[in-house]
């Protein structure tokens, strides 16, 4: 098995923030990056040879710097796309590259890749190797346990044992396996039962190998045990829609001395991004869409939430309002 340089580094990401298309993108990963200094962000997943195609490069690549440590997520089966995509990622500054093998959507999938590639360990391998041998990244992959027939211990253990010799220095596991067939992508991530058994017998028989585990966690006290077992945790949909419920990733996974902040705290401390994003011609409702989640269990966040909502969806909400309402907030102590 190769182990390389980039080993050490990716071993430092106890925590990380799921892809999740439509969910994470710059906007929200700012706000994750206000929550948090030090967990690794990441990319929607973006198709390598939509990338590859279009005209509009900066539409899928551009983030924010302050993002940093990010991931970005390709989809794609062509060693030769990938290769062109890993030296566009590299040039625009990502810190990794991820490579999506746990996707189940039918669209995905019919294109050959995603979830169904774990039927074809070899593919994936060539397809790790043209993304290594390309850039000067860490190459990571994100999977499932198995995939319809292919779901035993061996074959997930073969198909891991392939992609580490292809050199990628991280497993992100979701540990429930896709059904192709008869199920959607969200009933995939909840019908399959988890198995984090499985992984943790993985980690056990490999321990030179990096892996993190997703899938059902959440919340911190939960990342803290995982940690016992695992080399990182990621964490998508309770991260997404209860945001505040993880402001203490710092402090409790990494250590840091530093003040969990508040609701209202990291509403302001958005305000100029806010500003700068409607500079460029944009709307508040690209950034409200996710910021509407911080606010929750209090008394009236509702009627909170449903003002910021209606405001910015008739883009009627201005900077002046905003601050108002995140006030109120502060005054409750929040
Ligand atoms: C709305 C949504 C979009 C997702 N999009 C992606 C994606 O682009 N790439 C990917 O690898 N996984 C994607 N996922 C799966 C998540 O990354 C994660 O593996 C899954 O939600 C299980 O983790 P959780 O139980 O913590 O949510 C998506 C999940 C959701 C809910």
């Amino acid at each position: 098995m190769k182990i390389d340089q980039h080993n050490s580094i990716t071993k430092f990401h106890k925590l990380s923030i799921a892809p999740m298309m439509d969910c994470t993108d710059k906007h929200f990963r700012m706000i994750m990056r206000k929550i948090s200094a030090k967990a690794l962000l990441y990319t929607e997943m973006i198709v390598a040879q939509s990338l590859i195609y279009t005209d509009k490069k900066e539409k899928f690549l551009n983030f924010n710097e302050e993002e940093h440590p990010i991931s970005i997520q390709f989809g794609g089966d062509n060693p030769q796309i990938l290769k062109e995509a890993a030296q566009m990622a590299e040039d625009w500054g990502y810190d990794e590259i991820n490579f999506n093998v746990g996707c189940p959507s039918p669209r995905v999938c019919s294109g050959n890749f995603g979830a169904s590639l774990m039927k074809e360990p070899e593919k994936v391998a060539q397809c790790i190797e043209s993304l290594k041998n390309n850039c000067n990244l860490p190459v990571t992959i994100k999977h499932r346990i198995g995939v319809d027939e292919v779901d035993s211990f061996s074959s997930l253990e073969n198909f891991v044992k392939q992609i580490a010799n292809a050199g990628a220095n991280r497993f992100t596991i979701h540990a429930r396996k896709a059904i192709l067939k008869g199920l959607n992508p969200k009933q995939n991530r909840t019908i399959p039962p988890l198995n984090y058994e499985m992984v943790r017998k993985l980690k056990q028989s490999n321990p030179n190998l990096i892996i993190e585990i997703n899938g059902g966690i959440t919340n911190i006290e939960q990342c803290i045990n995982a940690l016992n077992d695992f080399d990182g945790v990621m964490i998508g949909r309770s991260i997404y829609k209860h945001p505040l419920r993880w402001s203490e990733i710092d402090q409790k996974i990494y250590g840091l001395n530093t003040k969990a902040k508040t609701a209202s705290k990291i509403i302001f401390s958005l305000i100029p991004y806010i500003e700068n994003h409607l500079k460029n011609g944009g709307e508040t409702w690209d950034i409200c869409k996710h910021l509407i989640n911080l606010v929750e269990g209090i008394p009236k966040a509702k009627i909170w939430r449903n003002q910021i909502s209606t405001k910015s969806i008739k883009k009627e909400l201005n900077i002046a309002y905003l601050i108002d309402l995140t006030s109120k907030l502060e005054k409750l102590g929040y």
